[in-house]
C-alpha cells in the first residue's frame, strides 16, 4: 500500500483544524506584476543562448545572494550521468519533501512543484525565450518578481540537493523536483528527461509572464496561449491547486484549496462544482471561500474555469473522473517542464518514468 494513502488522512486532520488567524499585510503583493516598460533584449538573449549552448558542460551557478562560483564537480572530466544517477537525485528530493514536520501541511511538495512551474511558465513561444532551460530564477530581478515571492525557500532546499549532485543543471534539478513532488504526493507518473543547461543573468525573463490570480478568462488565455497551451491544458494545469495553499506574506491570498493539500486528487474540480463559493469578506485581495466551512479558498482565476463555457466542459470532465484528470495532468506537466528546451539538448528521445520511493521498496 502506498504510504501516501496512510499520510492523507493524517494530513487531512491537520488541515481541518481551525486555521490560525493570518496576519494581514497592509498592501498586497499581487501574483503577477505588470511587465516593465523598457524594451526587452530578446534578440541579444537569443544570441547569448547559442553561446551558452556552445559552452554546454560548463556549469555556472550563483547563490541566491548573487555571488558567482564555478560548480567544480560539473567540470570533472566527462562524467555522463545515467538514468540511475537521476533516480538517485529523485530519491534524495523525495526524502527532502517529507522533512517538513513543522512546515505548512507537512510536506515541501507543493512549494517545490510551484518552483518547477514558475521556472517553466515564463516561456514565450513567439520569441522562444524563457522556460525551464536556463533556470533564470536564480538571478535578480527574476528571483524578486512578485510572482516568485516565497520561492527563495524552495531554491534553498534544492541547493542542498545540488551540493550533493553538482553535475546536475538547475533546470533539470528543479523540474525533477516537480516530478518528484507530483509522484510522491500520490499523483500520476510524469515522464521526464534531462538536458537543460544553466544560463546567465542576461537570460532572465521580464516580469509579468506568470498569471495574475485576480484576473479572468481572457488573461488566463493570453498567458497560457503564449506558452503554447490550449483550453483543455489550461484547465488540467489548474488542477495542481489541489495541492498546497496560499500565504498572505507571499501572494496576499490565504488558505488551501482542498482538505488534503499534500495528496493530488481531482478534489479541486469536485469542490469547485459541489460547494457554494462566496466572496470572502476580509481586508485582503478578492478571493472566494466555501460557504459551508469557510476554510477553503478559490482564486478568481480558479473560479473562472466554472464560468467560462469552454473551460467548464473540461473542468466538469475532471470533476467526474480522476483517471481522466491524471492522464491529462501527466501529459501537460511533462509539456510544461520541457518549455524552452531545444529538443536536441535532451539526452534521450523518449522521456523516462522514474520510480517513486514506494515502488523501490
Ligand atoms: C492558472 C493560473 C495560476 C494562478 C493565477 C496561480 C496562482 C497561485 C497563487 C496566488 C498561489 C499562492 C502562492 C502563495 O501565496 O504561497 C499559488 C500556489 C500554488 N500554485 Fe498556482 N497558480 C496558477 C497555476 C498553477 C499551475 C499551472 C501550477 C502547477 C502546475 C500551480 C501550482 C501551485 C502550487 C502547488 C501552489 C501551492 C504552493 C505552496 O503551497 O506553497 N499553479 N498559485
Amino acid at each position: 500500500m502506498s504510504l501516501n494513502v496512510l499520510r492523507a488522512p493524517i494530513r487531512r486532520a491537520v488541515v481541518c483544524a481551525p486555521f490560525p488567524k493570518a496576519r494581514l499585510r497592509p498592501s498586497f503583493r499581487h501574483y503577477s506584476t505588470p511587465p516593465p516598460e523598457r524594451k526587452s533584449n530578446f534578440g541579444l538573449y537569443a544570441g547569448l543562448g547559442v553561446a551558452v549552448l556552445g559552452a554546454a558542460g560548463y556549469y555556472l551557478y550563483t547563490s541566491n545572494t548573487g555571488s558567482v562560483t564555478e560548480a567544480a564537480g560539473a567540470l570533472k572530466a566527462n562524467f555522463k550521468p545515467t538514468r540511475e544517477d537521476y533516480q538517485k537525485v529523485y530519491n534524495k528530493i523525495a526524502l527532502l519533501l517529507d522533512e517538513a514536520d513543522s512546515y505548512d501541511d507537512g510536506s515541501y511538495g507543493p512549494l517545490i512543484l510551484r518552483l518547477a512551474w514558475h521556472s517553466s511558465g515564463t516561456y514565450d513561444k513567439e520569441t522562444n525565450t524563457g522556460g525551464s532551460n536556463y533556470a533564470t530564477m536564480r538571478f535578480a530581478p527574476e528571483s524578486l518578481h512578485g510572482a516568485n515571492a516565497g520561492l527563495q525557500l524552495a531554491r534553498e532546499l534544492m541547493e542542498k540537493i545540488k551540493r550533493e549532485f553538482p553535475w546536475i543543471s538547475y533546470g533539470d534539478l528543479w523540474t525533477l523536483g516537480g516530478v518528484a513532488a507530483v509522484q510522491e504526493m500520490a499523483g500520476p507518473k510524469i515522464p521526464w528527461r534531462p538536458g537543460r543547461i544553466d544560463g546567465f543573468d542576461q537570460h532572465v525573463t521580464p516580469d509579468g509572464r506568470l498569471p495574475d490570480a485576480s484576473q479572468g478568462a481572457d488573461h488566463l488565455r493570453k498567458i497560457f496561449y503564449r506558452m503554447g497551451f490550449n483550453d483543455q491544458e489550461i484547465v488540467a494545469l489548474c488542477g495542481a491547486h489541489a495541492l498546497g495553499r496560499c500565504h498572505t506574506d507571499r501572494s496576499g491570498f490565504e488558505g488551501p484549496w482542498t482538505f488534503a493539500p499534500t495528496t493530488l486528487t481531482n478534489d479541486f474540480y469536485k469542490l469547485l462544482f459541489e460547494e457554494t463559493w462566496t466572496w470572502k469578506k476580509w481586508n485582503g485581495p478578492k478571493q472566494l471561500e466555501d460557504k459551508k466551512t469557510k476554510s477553503l479558498m478559490m482564486l478568481p482565476t480558479d473560479y473562472v474555469i466554472t464560468q467560462d463555457k469552454s473551460f467548464k466542459k473540461y473542468a466538469k470532465s475532471y470533476a467526474d473522473s480522476e483517471e481522466v484528470f491524471f492522464k491529462d495532468f501527466s501529459a501537460v506537466i511533462s509539456k510544461l517542464f520541457e518549455l524552452g528546451v531545444p529538443t536536441e539538448q535532451f539526452s534521450t528521445s523518449e522521456p523516462w518514468v522514474l520510480k517513486s520511493l514506494d515502488e523501490q521498496k
